[in-house]
């Protein structure tokens, strides 16, 4: 059986967790912020058109930048709250509810690979342990040959950089560029935060 993410505990725990994490980002939105600079970045990397999957997407504000630039956005996400919101805020992108470590999307009807992956927010930090390598295999699987994935989180998290780049090698992900910023300052040894580029080993 498939270990419940920290974030699901975390909403189980406090059952306003997620309301208040769409508000956050709704009154971030409203006061004018850039809340998408991840998905500049995957833009930028990308020919318009390109299918993207979001994946721990949220209430959606990385998809739905790609999708109004005219990428084909999936977000998919274990928090029901959160998709319902990306649904009442972002019409367009199929937002769908699950685990990423039961990520399955041919079964659900879009058998077509993606061009890139982003995910952003600290998503892999939240991951059960026993679920990294395992979400990471499912990612793979969804990727185009020629794809690639976008992965950032932030160090003192509970996920070393050094472990998460062992799992990605692991489960046959290569690193094409790794920085520290997701305005593309590069990587260094101390760095805080950490975006890698990942493309098919
Ligand atoms: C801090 S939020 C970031 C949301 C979004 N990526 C963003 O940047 O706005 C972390 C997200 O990871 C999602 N998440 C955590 N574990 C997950 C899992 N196993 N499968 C799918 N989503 C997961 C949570 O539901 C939550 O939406």
């Amino acid at each position: 059986m498939t270990e419940q993410s920290a974030w699901v505990r975390m909403t189980q725990e406090d059952p306003e967790h997620s309301a208040a994490y769409v508000q956050r980002f709704r009154t971030l939105a409203g006061q004018g912020m850039d809340i998408v600079g991840e998905a500049r970045l995957v833009d930028a990397m990308l020919p318009r058109g390109s299918r993207v999957l979001d994946a721990g997407c949220g209430p959606g504000r990385v998809g739905a930048f790609l999708a109004e630039v005219g990428h084909d956005v999936v977000g998919v996400d274990v928090d029901p709250v959160l998709i319902a919101a990306a649904e009442e805020d972002h019409p367009g992108p199929r937002w769908l509810v699950g685990d990423l470590a039961e990520l399955d999307l041919p079964a659900r009807g879009i058998p077509e690979p993606f061009d890139a992956i982003v995910c952003a927010g600290n998503v892999m930090t939240f991951l059960a342990v026993s679920t990294r390598r395992e979400v990471l295999l499912r990612l793979r699987a969804h990727v185009a040959g020629d794809g690639r994935a976008v992965i950032g989180f932030g160090a003192g998290r509970g996920y070393e950089f050094d472990d998460f780049l062992t799992d990605a090698s692991a489960t046959g992900w290569a690193p094409d560029l790794l920085l520290s910023t997701w305005d593309l300052r590069p990587f260094t040894p101390n760095a805080d935060f950490l975006v890698a580029v990942l493309r098919p080993a």
